[in-house]
């Protein structure tokens, strides 16, 4: 299938794999980018610049297909050195970044000067506009069911993706809550010209995390998941789990008056003991409402080519029908 998208980063299937603290490591994206869609490696997963080159170089032995890598801007307690992370993308021979969690208006003159394709990932029209106007190549519309970082406006991807198509001249793909076919069909009717995935693609086969974090996925259903952080106005959407009980506790016990201090056990430095260690109470992890559609742990070859196999036959039998009746 060919689209903006699938031309814009040299692609054979409109799909893209969104950064994943502790899940986008190279085989991650390895494994996407050779099913024919668009591997990132989570570029601050990585300790320091020299680690990220290091894994540019082990994901360009384990594919020649395209891949990227994801900078995620987010408050931090200590300022990651992203003038060294950037540098290390371009001397990677990267071509494709997805820039995430703040403007990344900063980075784009040396982006663009390397040839890099930039999407940056937003909540919002607004934001997806203003990427627009400082020259990101392409914007991935997060919606509310989204893992991760949903943002604070709360608007789904039933109206959020019309939306951005209503607005938008760059091309945008459907992120937040996608995981089949006939959701690609559907972020493709609503203007859309791909998809991003998060948590389908940490239930494959490939993907670098414990078992225990893939059973999670598939037992948990659309209504497993919890916003949390709302109080600091840094929402995000985890599953729920003994950890993140203690956190919505200590939420609602401090209302307004909660610090990040009171919930740091619970959020802080938790990803490496979920995703290695399996230890699944531990505290809040992102993870999509697209839970609730996820059933079976395959390939991401297999994954990619179902997405793509209902999304033709959708097409061209249940759609044509109406198309002639
Ligand atoms: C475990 C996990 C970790 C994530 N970490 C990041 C991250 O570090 N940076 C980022 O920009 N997005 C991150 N995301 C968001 C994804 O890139 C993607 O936008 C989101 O998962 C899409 O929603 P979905 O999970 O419903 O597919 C994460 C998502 C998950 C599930």
């Amino acid at each position: 299938m060919k689209t903006r998208i699938t031309e814009m980063f040299g692609i054979e299937h409109p799909i893209i794999q969104g950064g994943m603290h502790f899940v986008g490591f190279a085989e991650m994206a390895a494994a996407v980018s050779n099913a024919g869609g668009l591997g990132l490696i989570t570029g601050l997963t990585q300790r320091t610049p020299d680690d990220l080159a290091k894994e540019i170089a082990r994901c360009r032995e384990m594919t020649d297909k395209p891949f990227g890598v994801n900078l995620t801007f987010l408050p931090s307690v200590n300022t990651p050195d992203y003038p060294g992370y950037v540098k290390a993308i371009i001397e990677g021979g990267v071509k494709a970044v997805e820039t995430a969690g703040n403007n990344p208006v900063k980075w784009l003159p040396a982006l663009k000067d390397a040839g890099i394709k930039v999407i940056h990932k937003c909540t919002s029209v607004r934001h997806s506009l203003k990427a627009e106007s400082i020259g990101c190549d392409a914007v991935s519309v997060d919606g509310f069911e989204c893992g991760g970082h949903p943002g604070e406006d709360d608007v789904g991807n039933w109206v959020l993706l019309p939306r951005a198509a209503e607005e938008l001249k760059i091309p945008f793909v459907a992120s937040g809550g996608v995981g089949n076919g006939a959701q690609l069909v559907a972020a493709l009717a609503m203007g859309a010209d791909g998809i991003n995935m998060g948590t389908r693609f940490i239930a494959t086969k490939e993907a670098p995390v414990h078992q225990n974090v893939k059973d999670a996925i598939v037992a948990a259903s659309e209504l497993d998941t919890r916003l949390v952080m709302r109080p600091l106005r840094n929402t995000e959407r985890v599953l729920v789990n003994a950890g993140v009980e203690r956190l919505l506790q200590k939420e609602k016990e401090l209302g307004s008056n909660i610090k990040f201090e009171d919930i740091i056990e619970e959020v802080a430095g938790v990803y490496p003991k979920i995703m290695m260690e399996g230890q699944m109470d531990v505290g809040a992890w992102s993870c999509g409402m697209v839970a609730g559609l996820i059933h079976d742990i395959p390939t991401c070859k297999e994954l990619i080519d179902r997405i793509m196999a209902d999304a033709h036959q959708i097409i061209s039998q249940r759609l044509a029908k109406f198309d002639a009746s």
